[in-house]
């Protein structure tokens, strides 16, 4: 036996094979955790010039925009500043965490829109759940007072946009999200039509809005005077008929949501199968990051949506504590390659680019030339989320 050519084969063996081998994956959460928060120190900073307005995302020419206090994005970076203080303890992310949430506190008196949940919940209700500060329940309370008007007993759905030619009582996917600012003003006040509106918005979903392979529709429209649907169609996806990513990942976080906060199976049953129609999906690329719509023209050169990737994870992860154990692995794993892909120089800025965002190639509303592969407020949301539920997953010894 030749032992200088086994000792060399050996050594080439073992450099290809730390070539290969993938960083652990603790450190990567602990690297895109630390960027995340270098990143939103420079954004606060940036903020700290423009009072009144929230981040959301990059036009075309690569300019940051901002928005209103009104706009349905304008919880994510207060809900992501309370993340990184839980994550760091530094105060300065608690300081400017505050700051950002004040900033939205009238929306608690907003019936005009749906979005209350994402705004109030994802800021104000971070800020409660981490800091216990007393005065947010009152804004928690009167938004879920406000999101409840928009509750329309005849059709058993909380409307999401106004009436259009068309649309008389449009009602999206999205609206899910919506959910657990009413379960929350249910545990927190015992009223139980909080509970009421949030379940039967949820059952009259699951009758209307899935297909039989467990995608959904984006817009599903009722008749105001019957309650009957009135037409099944998309507004950002690419057909009515097509999978527009977000939309099944709103649908996927919104019953994994329902499920822990109210233990009934069906909301269980419910996300698995929205779970395993994108794990299993013949379009879903082996990085697990999503093309804009499972259907868009043009695969494998449409574009893909971090935003989708990211909140699919961090959902994933939530709804892996719940499912059976086989299930519950498969879950975990496309997760973590989620994770592991978004953390990549290909979809994470470098630092002090991307208008201090911390993802890149996001598809807001491609239909409408709006917002396509631009960074956006929400998938970094998500994505500082999914670390954290990823992070706090882990055994501390891993
Ligand atoms: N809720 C709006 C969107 O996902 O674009």
């Amino acid at each position: 036996m030749n032992i200088k050519l086994i000792t060399a084969g050996m050594i080439i063996s073992i450099i290809l094979s730390s070539c290969t081998r993938e960083k652990p994956i603790d450190k990567v959460i602990d690297e895109s955790l630390a960027f995340a928060g270098e990143q939103y120190t420079l954004m606060s900073d940036v903020m700290n010039d423009k009072p009144g307005q929230l981040p959301r995302t990059l036009n075309e020419k690569g300019e940051f925009i901002t928005a209103g206090p009104g706009w349905w994005t304008s919880g994510f970076f207060p809900g992501s500043l309370w993340y990184l203080y839980e994550n760091t303890k530094d105060q300065k992310f608690r300081d400017a965490a505050a700051e950002m949430t004040a900033r939205i506190e009238n929306e608690k008196f907003n019936k005009g829109t749906h979005d209350l949940g994402f705004m109030l919940f994802c800021s104000f209700g971070n800020g409660l759940r981490i800091t216990g500060e007393e005065s947010y329940k009152e804004v928690l309370m009167t938004g879920a007072g406000s999101l409840s008007t928009r509750f329309r007993p005849v059709i058993g759905c909380i409307q999401s946009w106004g009436s259009r030619a068309g649309w008389q009582c449009p009602v999206i996917i999205d609206n899910m999200m919506n959910l657990e600012l009413l379960l929350w003003a249910f545990e927190n006040s015992g009223d139980s039509s909080f509970y009421n509106i949030a379940v039967k918005h949820s059952d009259t979903t699951i009758k209307n809005h899935f297909r039989a392979d467990n995608s959904s529709y984006h817009v599903v429209s009722y008749d105001t005077i019957t309650g009957a649907v009135e037409v099944k169609q998309t507004h950002q996806g690419a057909a009515d008929e097509s999978a527009w990513a977000r939309g099944q990942v709103w649908g996927l976080y919104g019953y994994t949501v329902m499920y822990s906060m109210t233990g009934l199976d069906r909301y269980l049953s419910q996300a698995t199968k929205i779970a395993d129609f994108l794990i299993n999906h013949p379009n879903m690329p082996e990085d697990k990051v999503p093309y804009w719509d499972f259907d868009a023209p043009g695969i494998p050169e449409a574009k893909r949506d971090a935003s989708a990737a990211a909140i699919m994870a961090s959902a994933l992860i939530e709804l892996s504590r719940y499912a059976e154990a086989e299930s519950s692995a498969r879950y975990l794993a496309v997760a973590e390659r989620q994770i592991r892909t978004l953390s990549s120089p290909e979809y994470r800025a470098e630092a002090g680019e991307n208008g201090n965002f911390i993802l890149k190639h996001c598809v807001g509303h491609l239909p409408g030339n709006s917002e396509v592969d631009v960074p956006l407020t929400y998938a970094d949301y998500y994505f500082i989320e999914a670390l954290l539920r990823l992070k706090n997953y882990l055994p501390p010894a891993r």
